[in-house]
Parts: C-alpha cells; structure tokens; sequence
C-alpha cells in the first residue's frame, strides 16, 4: 500500500502535511521506502549490458572522473543522517513538527546513501574492468573525510545544488556516450541524482516553511555557487580553495576532459529550486545576489 497523499503532494507541502498531522513518520518512511524500492536497479545487470570494446577514450574519462567523485557522496549522507539527527531532538520541545521533519530527513538519508553506494560502485568497476588508472587507498580515505557541520538549511540548499550539478554533468555523459549500455547507465544515475535534488529541495522548503529558518540561509549557499567564478564553476575556477578537512568532488576531476560547465541549466535548475524552497523568484546571478544583500538586511 502506498500513502493515501500523493508524492508531489509530500514533495511540494511537507510541513504543512506533518503539522496537521495527515501524514505521521511511519508513513512518511514508508513512502521514502516504497519510493526507493520501485527505483532500484542492478549494477551488476547494468555493468554486463555494456560492450566494454565499445567505450571510447572520452568515455572512459568521465567515468573515472565520476568514479572518484562518487567516493565523495558516503560522508555527506553519513553527516547528514548524524546531524538531521542532533538537529531533531534540538527541537523536540520547541517545535514537534519541525523535529518530526529532521528525522525524516536523517532517515531518508540511509535511501540516499545506498543509492549513491551504486553510483560509486558500478562506476569504480568499470574503471577497474577498463584496466584505468588504479583508485588508491590513499585517494579513498581522503575521499571519505567527513564535510563539517553547518546550519541545517544551508546544508540542505548546498545538496540540493550538488545534485542539481550531478544530474546536468550526468546527463550530458549519457548525452554523448556511444555505447547504448553505458548510456543507460548515464541516465540512470541521472535519474537517480535528480530526485535526490526533489528530496533535498522538499526538505529545505518545509524548513523554511517552519519560519524557524530565514530564506537567507539559501540564497547565501546560492549566492556561493551561482557568482562569477563561484563553486558552479568548479575545477575550471582560477583558484580552487585548498582544504584540509573534506574534498568537494567539484574541485576534484582530474582529466582536463571534456565535461562542459553547462552553467546557465545548473544555473536555472538553481533559481527554480530557490523558488520552490522560499517562493522568492530570481532570474540571475546578480539577483540572487541583491535578494541575498536584502535579506540580511545590508
Ligand atoms: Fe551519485
Ligand atoms: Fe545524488
């Protein structure tokens, strides 16, 4: 049995849903499960489909390069089933519903996290079947550096557009990949990355939607990502930031390929969500810089 609410419904009105006490967490996990099981897919059915005589060197690349970012997506969902988690029984008094919210989101992130764990894995497999450049241990562990803390929706709002730049660039491989099974593996995982993007942008609304989190908070992570040079612009930007402590798999693709920014759809993908997640309608960069400035009041 599926919930009597629609998806959208929850995706679009999660607060108010939770608040009036239509949907309780039970259901709410059931539909995120229901939801995860009808979207699975084998990698090993999806590793045997693809000629591997057929993947050409430009392919080969954007799959080593995805590969190794995918290594990133295990600390984030870790972090964020940990932290949705504190963040939960922090409002436990205060606000039930808003509490009832943040352990939805830290459950949704065990969905999260084995579905990336087929992103990582069906794309390091293939590196290894291709006989590429080895991972190291080395790389893994590095890789596996847990993101610091930071506010609830920030976090939230930079998901959302980490996925929104994972769907673009995944899209893109599919778009150009010559194989048909490689393809289809591109736009799997596409597919994947893109509800990931609804989840974080249904959680992020009914954060703000709580009243307990100003809008600020997202455009601030927006603002971040969408300026001239910003993190959008990832390992093309003339200064990359260097961090000891986590890697952001944007600032991390090796092979000077091939993938393209394809920054004005990351960008409209970006403005879209900030309007579902605020209801605050922005049209460029410069925008969401001033809605940014106007919010904190400068
Ligand atoms: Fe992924
Ligand atoms: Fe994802």
């Amino acid at each position: 049995m599926v919930n009597t609410i629609s998806r959208s419904d929850i995706v679009s009105n999660l607060y108010t849903i939770v608040a009036e006490q239509r949907s309780s967490l039970v259901d709410l996990i059931w539909e995120q499960h229901y939801f995860h099981e009808k979207r699975r897919w084998s990698a090993v059915e999806m590793i045997g489909a693809i000629n591997l005589e057929a993947v050409s060197e430009f392919d080969k690349a954007n799959l080593w390069n995805a590969g190794r970012a995918e290594l990133t997506t295990k600390p984030g969902a870790d972090r964020l089933a940990r932290l949705a988690d504190a963040e939960c029984r922090r409002w436990q008094e205060r606000n039930p519903v808003l509490a009832s919210i943040m352990q939805a989101c830290s459950t949704w992130s065990r969905y999260w996290n084995e579905e990336e764990s087929f992103h990582e894995t069906t794309l390091n497999r293939l590196s290894t079947l291709l006989s590429l450049e080895p991972v190291s241990d080395e790389t893994v562990i590095e890789f596996r550096k847990i993101f610091p803390d930071d506010d609830m929706l920030r976090t939230l709002v930079l998901l959302a557009i980490s996925e929104i730049t994972a769907t673009v660039n995944y899209s893109w491989c599919a778009s150009v990949a010559q194989d048909p099974g490689l393809k289809k593996l591109f736009k799997q995982i596409a597919a994947d990355e893109s509800q990931h993007m609804t989840y974080f942008i249904s959680f992020a609304k009914a954060l703000v939607d709580s009243k307990e989190y100003s809008p600020k908070g997202a455009f601030a992570v927006a603002h971040l990502f969408v300026r001239e040079g910003g993190e959008l612009y990832g390992s093309n930007r003339q200064q990359v930031e260097q961090r000891d402590s986590h890697v952001n798999w944007w600032d991390s693709i090796k092979y000077e390929m091939v993938l393209p920014d394809n920054i004005e759809r990351k960008q409209s993908l970006i403005f879209s969500a900030l309007r579902q997640i605020t209801g605050i309608q922005v049209n460029s960069a410069a925008e969401v810089e001033q809605t940014w400035l106007d919010l904190v009041g400068c």
